[in-house]
C-alpha cells in the first residue's frame, strides 16, 4: 500500500521565494495523478520533495502511511523519471538495468529475471546489448523507464519525461505509459506543463499555478467544471474564448448576455446565477469546439468576421473577430468553402456557456 499525502507542504528557496505554497493533496495507492501547470509554477519542486531530492520548509509527506519528511531518498522506495534519461554511456542496456540491483546485492538470476519482464513490457528485448548512444530518444526513454520498473518500487515519479521527444513518440510514450499502469498499478506521479499530457494519463489532474493548487479533479471535472478563469483557460486546446459581457434581464424576465456584436439568451441554470448581477460585467467563456457554423438554437447566434482559417485535415479552425474580440472555432467541417474576410454566422451549443466573476475570477453558478 502506497499512498501519498501531501498537508499543508512550503517550500521557500532562500527567504524570499516561497515556490510552494500550502499544498494538501491526497493521493490512492495504485492511483495515477497528473500534475500540470504552466513553467514555474512549482511541480518539480514539489515531485521532487516527495522523492526527498528536496527539503520541505514545512508540512509533512506521506507514503504508505508513514511520514518520510527528513527520510533520505534511498529509504523512501520510489523511483523517479527525467526529462534527461542520464543513462551510463558505457554501459549496455542490460547492464544499465541492472545498475540499481546490483547496487543492492540482488542476486543475478533475479535481476535477469526482472529485467526479462520490463524488457518484454517495453520492447527492449533485442536492445540489451546496445549502448546507449546506438539508440533513439524514444529507446533511451524507454531504458529509463525500464530501469525504474526493475526496481518494482512502492512510487513511480515523472517529471516532464516525454518533453524531449517529438510528437509522434510523444503520443507513443503516453500510450506505453498508461499500458504499464495498467499492467503494473503502481501509486504514480507524472510531472507535465501539457494539459493534453496530464488529460490523457491523470486518473485525476492537479492544477497549480505560483506554487498553489488551483484545482484537483478528474479530466471531465476540470474541462467542464474549471474551478476558476485560470483553469477554464489552461485546460482544453485551442483554449476557451474569454469575452466580457453585460448582463441584461428584459422586463418579460429573460437574462441575456451582451457585447459588442453579440447578444446571447442564457440557459435557464445561467439566469438564475446571473439575475442579481443584471446590468454588471462579467465574463462569459466558451470553449471553441462549443461554437457551431449557423444559426444554432434560437438566441445563440452572432455573425463574426473571419481573421485566418487554419485547415487541419479533419476540421477547419477559424479566428474570428467580433467587434475587436478575437473569438476562435473549432469543429468546423474541414469541406466548408470558407475565406479570410467572410462573414459568417456562428451559434454556442446550449448549456454551453461559462461564466467568471471579473474580479475574483470564480465562477458564477447558482
Ligand atoms: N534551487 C532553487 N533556488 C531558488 N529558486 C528555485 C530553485 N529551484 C526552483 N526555483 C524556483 O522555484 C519556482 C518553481 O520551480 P519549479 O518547481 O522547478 O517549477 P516547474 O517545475 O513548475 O517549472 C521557480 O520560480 C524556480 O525559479
Ligand atoms: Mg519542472
Amino acid at each position: 500500500m502506497a499512498a501519498i499525502t501531501l498537508e499543508k507542504l512550503n517550500k521557500h528557496y532562500g527567504s524570499v521565494y516561497h515556490a510552494v505554497k500550502d499544498v494538501d493533496l491526497a493521493i490512492a495507492d495504485k492511483e495515477f495523478v497528473a500534475l500540470v501547470g504552466p513553467s514555474g509554477c512549482g511541480k518539480s519542486t514539489t515531485l521532487r520533495m516527495i522523492a526527498g531530492l528536496e527539503d520541505i520548509s514545512s508540512g509533512d509527506i506521506r507514503i504508505g502511511g508513514r511520514i518520510v519528511n527528513h527520510l533520505p531518498p534511498r529509504d523512501r522506495d520510489v523511483a523517479m523519471v527525467f526529462q534527461n534519461y542520464a543513462l551510463y554511456q558505457h554501459l549496455s542496456v542490460y547492464d544499465n538495468l541492472a545498475f540499481g540491483l546490483r547496487n543492492k546485492k540482488t542476486p543475478e538470476a533475479d535481476i535477469r529475471a526482472a529485467i526479462d519482464r520490463a524488457a518484454g513490457m517495453l520492447g527492449l528485448h533485442e536492445l540489451l546489448q546496445r549502448k546507449p548512444k546506438q539508440l533513439s530518444g524514444g529507446q533511451q526513454q524507454r531504458v529509463a523507464l525500464g530501469r525504474c520498473i526493475v526496481r518494482n518500487p512502492q512510487v513511480f515519479l515523472f517529471d516532464e519525461p516525454l518533453s524531449n521527444l517529438d510528437a509522434k513518440l510523444r503520443a507513443q510514450m503516453r500510450i506505453e505509459i498508461k499500458r504499464l499502469h495498467a499492467e503494473i498499478p503502481t501509486t504514480s506521479v507524472f510531472v507535465t506543463h501539457d494539459q493534453v499530457e496530464a488529460m490523457t494519463l491523470g486518473d485525476r489532474v492537479v492544477i497549480m499555478r505560483d506554487g498553489r493548487i488551483q484545482q484537483i479533479g478528474t479530466p471531465l471535472q476540470v474541462y467542464g467544471k474549471p474551478a476558476n478563469k485560470f483553469v477554464a483557460g489552461f485546460i482544453g486546446a485551442p483554449a476557451m474564448n474569454f469575452i466580457d459581457v453585460a448582463v441584461a434581464v428584459s422586463p418579460s424576465g429573460v437574462t441575456s448576455v451582451e457585447a459588442w456584436g453579440i447578444k446571447l439568451t442564457v440557459s435557464d441554470a445561467n439566469a438564475r446565477a446571473l439575475a442579481v448581477r443584471n446590468g454588471d460585467r462579467v465574463i462569459m467563456g466558451v470553449r471553441p469546439e462549443h461554437l457551431m457554423l449557423g444559426d444554432g438554437a434560437p438566441g445563440m447566434g452572432f455573425d463574426a468576421g473571419v481573421e485566418v482559417v487554419e485547415q487541419l485535415g479533419s476540421e477547419i479552425l477559424l479566428e474570428t473577430l467580433v467587434g475587436n474580440t478575437s473569438i476562435t472555432a473549432a469543429r468546423v467541417p474541414a469541406e466548408t468553402k470558407i475565406a479570410r474576410g467572410d462573414q459568417v454566422r456562428l451559434s454556442v451549443q446550449p448549456g454551453r456557456l461559462h461564466f467568471f466573476d471579473p474580479e475574483t475570477e470564480l465562477p458564477i453558478s447558482a
